[in-house]
């Protein structure tokens, strides 16, 4: 009760200031609760935020302005991979990596990035595409390291594996009439990633290897993104062999991450914050995180873990190089479309409000994202202790699921586990590998 109430009160003082658009009644009774049962220092660290905060007129302001250089993300490391980018990171290791230029049919322009073969230079004959979550970027794929990160695992498997990235994030900042300083650059959501950013990589990955189709390997929004592609452009279907969910999300009913709920209408804290300034501020998340990281100095793993699922068991090592990769810059619209699905119960398309909604679907309310289109063959992995891909929630994505190849659950790993556990190897990674060998004898 103590750690709820320390909460609200934190949040009334964030909230407050932004001064004159808060109009948000708190802790109306009919609302659920934020179920809490999370660490204990990180409702100190929110309360310590919070006190910060409240002592500085125009906090919000102050917080779009800082700079790179101001945050400090993570506490100074003695592994420099946590200060090498992908290019360096896979030097170091001794992989191949091309860096790929594509535009999208409304004008970003991303690089994406390609480990054509491994150490041992095996032959390769299948092409594996893989795409990271929200606020982060190809780079995900390599921290852990060798024999441990799953593009290496691929790669020295013998596959072509290539790394997308999704518009906004720190290697798809230019467009080709607009700039990252100006709003419209970031009026997109994870829609705009499904319908424009995953079709013209995966062409291009396609066209460069000369294949028909790949094996598509997705991360938490790099599954909704691939869940809204399949849905709205079900050609992409037969581009696709088989699809790995990893730590799915899409229906979000049932998340219990602390911090999405913060930012969903559902719960009335800081989504109206988020409409206010996405069009003024590209790096505001980047910022707030940053920043919140940067008061609360070695209590920084909470933050993460109040986004993710608490502690992990696995992934002390690797934790510094992961949070010198990220968060990266992203749209506050992605979290917001986030947001509406967790107050809806749908999976749905972006709710610009009845009058546009409307214009632009015919309708008052957005339309579901139709998954009776999606014909590919899906492997599931989730967890118990994600906070963000709830098993409540996975299961209804299930439901809608035409064809799903395997269903696995896996025990005690939290949001950021598929990706940075050192076991997420032995228990997820290597079982990909067979899973794909598997099905390409049979294809
Ligand atoms: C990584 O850093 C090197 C050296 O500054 C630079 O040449 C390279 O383009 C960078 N790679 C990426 C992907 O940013
Ligand atoms: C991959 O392709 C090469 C050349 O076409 C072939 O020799 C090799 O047997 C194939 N490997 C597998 C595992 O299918
Ligand atoms: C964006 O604005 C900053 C600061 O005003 C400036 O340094 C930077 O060059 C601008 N970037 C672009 C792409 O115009
Ligand atoms: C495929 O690559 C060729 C040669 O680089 C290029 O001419 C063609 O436009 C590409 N097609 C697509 C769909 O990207
Ligand atoms: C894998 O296949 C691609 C496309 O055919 C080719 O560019 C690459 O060199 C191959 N890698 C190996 C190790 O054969």
């Amino acid at each position: 009760m103590f750690a709820q109430h320390t909460l609200l009160v934190s949040l009334v003082l964030i909230t407050r200031c932004h001064s004159q658009h808060v109009g948000y009644k708190l802790s109306k009774s009919s609302e659920p609760p934020i179920r809490l049962g999370i660490l204990d220092s990180f409702v100190q660290g929110v309360h310590d935020i919070a006190t910060v905060l409240s002592s500085v007129p125009d906090t919000i302001s102050i917080l779009l302005n800082q700079d790179e250089e101001q945050i400090n993300l993570y506490a100074p490391s003695d592994n420099e991979d946590a200060y090498l980018n992908i290019t360096q990171l896979t030097a170091k290791y001794g992989y191949p990596c091309e860096e790929h230029s594509v535009e999208t049919e409304d004008g970003y322009i991303i690089n994406m990035h390609r480990i054509p073969h491994g150490r041992k230079n095996r032959m390769n004959n299948s092409t594996v595409f893989l795409m990271h979550g929200f606020m982060d970027s190809s780079d995900s794929w390599i921290l852990q390291g060798p024999d441990k990160a799953l593009a290496y695992i691929l790669a020295d498997e013998g596959f072509d594996v290539w790394l997308g990235n999704a518009r906004g994030n720190k290697h798809a900042l230019r467009h080709n009439t607009l700039n990252r300083n100006q709003s419209d650059f970031w009026d997109f959501t994870w829609e705009d990633m499904g319908i424009y950013d995953l079709p013209v990589m995966i062409d291009h990955a396609l066209n460069v290897t000369d294949k028909e189709s790949l094996y598509y390997i997705g991360y938490s929004q790099g599954t909704t993104s691939f869940f809204v592609m399949t849905s709205l452009k079900p050609e992409y279907n037969d581009k696709i062999k088989m699809m790995f969910a990893l730590a799915p999300v899409a229906w979000m009913a049932n998340v219990r991450s602390p911090l999405v709920k913060m930012f969903s209408p559902a719960f009335n804290f800081l989504s109206n914050v988020l409409w206010d300034y996405n069009f003024i501020n590209t790096e505001f998340l980047e910022s707030f995180s940053g920043t919140i990281c940067g008061i609360l100095g070695t209590n920084c793993h909470s933050v993460m873990y109040m986004i993710v699922g608490h502690d992990s068991k696995y992934m002390n090592d690797v934790m510094p190089v992961m949070l010198g990769h990220m968060p990266t810059t992203s749209s506050t619209l992605q979290l917001v479309h986030y947001g509406q699905l967790v107050k809806s119960g749908r999976f749905c398309r972006f709710d610009f409000g009845a009058q546009r909604n409307m214009e632009i679907y015919g309708a008052e309310y957005p339309p579901d994202y139709d998954l009776s289109n999606v014909a590919v063959p899906v492997v599931l992995y989730f967890s118990e202790n994600d906070w963000l891909a709830d098993i409540a929630d996975v299961q209804i994505l299930e439901h809608h699921l035409q064809n799903i190849y395997e269903s696995n659950y896996i025990q005690d790993f939290n949001h950021l586990d598929f990706l940075y556990a050192s076991k997420a190897n032995e228990i997820i990674y290597s079982k990909i590998v067979t899973q794909i060998l598997d099905f390409a004898e049979v294809d």
